[in-house]
């Protein structure tokens, strides 16, 4: 398998997010499928990207778009059979592309084996499995916490005996579609690791790891109270369960675990990528961070101290299938990202939004360690803000009033309107169709296009050693510019101030976001420099 990288591939890797719903759709259904991502495999290895990780395309009722996973060791009928899905892993290999399943340990569906044997039966063993518990109050009809759950709402359903009568309550922290699981039960921890070694063993080279901190829960279910420890973020004992799957990788070559690790304090958060635990997370620090210079270098010092401490490589997101897409976040006048703060609906300018994602891009491709790519990024999407609520999909649209969807919507990939060659029927989330400046076809070719741009700064980051070689150095610049080397010969400048300024002395230009002012860079704007040795 031709790999550009050998070893530690996933160090400084540049990984694509292929959200299978929304990548392409080969049956015409209007939802996307691994015979469209097969038959697309072309573009990726000409973005150049190293690896894909595909979001969960397992059997599933779709409560929560297939993180409601029933069963790991199959695919569901809307994205294909497992002999696509092992093509699929084999063709990007030919291409020299890795591939990375999503593998979600927090909780399954309800339409999983083990909670409906659970459900059916209150004597069945398949209840230890889960967190079934009596209600409180005189009749149990009290849930056993008030615990909020993920996407807000409560996070416990009574069930109904067999007789009809009100029976124990189970715990779900996001739906009630998705039970989780209780992982100090050994048959637990044993199924996920068989569940790891079938992937590998189909060659994938690494697993992404969804809720990655939530598995393991206070046994007394205490309440939430501030300055206490949290009953289910971040327990202690649940690096146990990561120093376990790291052997289960490590008897495997070249194989790597990443785990989706949203926590705020980053010394919590490296605890995850010790040498016996993960090899790498992703970094929401540096996704929600504000289009500030200030805020920006901070989150970047503090991303690097923290990995250098464990020996972690770094990761650098900006997007994903969770999250505002950033044309739209940097477009906005709080340009910061949180669930918390819903900033739906307010005003954007897409054209400044796309100028810093431009910006963001050559930053994110020119740090030290691993960058993320979140599909549509490279076509420089931005979020659809105008689905109708009928058509929304997302569960935590009803519980937080904000919706997900808008970052989920389909690929625009040819012609001049919707389905723009996504699909032959209508696509399952409505496109806009202003789009028709943003798909492969009409940005191929075009060298101020996004696309172009992507293609460019990847093949440049291929071949740039500069750009393989750990640390960056900052430069000295003016308020509101970030300078970095990276080896002797190469650096990036990122004008985050409202006025253009000079550049820093170089030999030539390798790559701009945008048009130079002469010999100045202009606001919202990074360059790539080739340094005089
Ligand atoms: C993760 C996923 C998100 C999903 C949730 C529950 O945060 O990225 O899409 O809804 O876990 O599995």
């Amino acid at each position: 398998m031709p790999h550009s990288q050998p070893g530690s591939w996933w160090r400084d890797a540049v990984i694509y997010q292929v959200y299978p719903r929304s990548f392409a759709d080969s049956d015409g259904d209007g939802v996307g499928d691994i015979d469209g991502i097969r038959a697309r495999l072309g573009h990726l290895a000409g973005l150049g990207v190293d690896a894909i990780w595909m979001s969960p395309w397992y059997p599933s009722p779709m409560a929560d778009a297939g993180y409601d996973v029933a069963d790991f060791r199959d695919i569901d009928p809307v994205f294909g059979t497992l002999a696509k899905a092992e093509a699929l892993i084999a063709e990007a290999h030919e291409l020299g592309i890795r591939a990375i399943v999503d593998i979600v340990p927090n909780h399954v569906s309800s339409e999983h084996v083990w909670f409906r044997k659970a459900l059916a039966d209150p004597g069945a063993p398949e209840r230890d499995l889960f967190w079934f518990r009596p209600g409180r109050g005189k009749h149990g009809d009290e849930m056993p916490t008030d615990w909020v759950g993920e996407f807000g709402g409560t996070t416990w359903t009574r069930t109904t005996n067999p007789d009809g009568t009100p029976g124990d309550w189970y715990l779900h922290l996001f739906t009630p579609e998705q039970p989780d699981l209780n992982w100090d039960h050994p048959a637990v921890r044993a199924d996920f690791e068989d569940i790891l070694r079938f992937w590998f063993d189909r060659g994938v080279d690494g697993i992404r790891i969804d809720s990655a901190a939530l598995l393991i829960k206070d046994r007394a279910l205490p309440p939430v109270v501030e300055g206490r420890p949290h009953p289910f973020h971040d327990l202690d004992e649940v690096h146990e369960v990561y120093r376990a799957w790291r052997r289960v990788s490590d008897g495997y070559r070249d194989r790597a675990l990443i785990g989706e690790v949203w926590l705020p304090e980053v010394e919590r958060f490296a605890g995850y990528l010790r040498a016996d635990e993960l090899h790498a997370a992703f970094n929401f620090d540096f996704l929600g961070c504000a289009w500030d210079a200030g805020p920006m270098r901070e989150c970047i010092d503090r991303t690097l101290d923290a990995h250098r401490a464990v020996g972690a490589p770094p990761t650098w997101v900006l997007s994903n299938h969770d999250v505002t897409r950033h044309v739209t976040r940097y477009g906005r006048t709080t340009t910061t990202f949180s669930f918390d703060d819903n900033l739906d609906g307010t005003p954007v300018d897409l054209e400044l939004g796309t100028r810093r994602a431009r910006a963001a891009a050559l930053l994110s491709l020119s740090l030290p360690g691993a960058t993320y790519v979140y599909q549509g990024e490279e076509l420089g999407l931005w979020e659809n803000e105008n689905i109708p609520p009928d058509r929304m999909r997302d569960p935590m649209y009803a519980r937080r009033g904000h919706s997900r969807d808008g970052c989920r919507v389909p690929l625009p990939w040819s012609g001049d309107e919707p389905p723009f060659g996504f699909s032959t029927a209508e696509p399952w989330l409505p496109q806009p169709r202003e789009w028709k400046d943003r798909t492969v076809q009409a940005q191929t070719g075009d060298p101020s296009s996004m696309l172009e741009l992507y293609r460019s700064a990847i093949a440049l980051r291929k071949a740039e050693p500069g750009l393989h070689e750990p640390p960056m150095q900052w430069l000295a610049s003016a308020p509101g510019v970030l300078a970095y080397t990276r080896g002797a010969a190469f650096a990036c400048v990122l004008n985050l101030s409202p006025a253009a300024v000079a550049l820093p002395a170089h030999r030539s230009v390798l790559l701009t976001s945008g048009p130079l002012d002469g010999d100045r860079l202009p606001p919202d704007t990074a360059v790539w420099l080739r340094l005089a040795t």
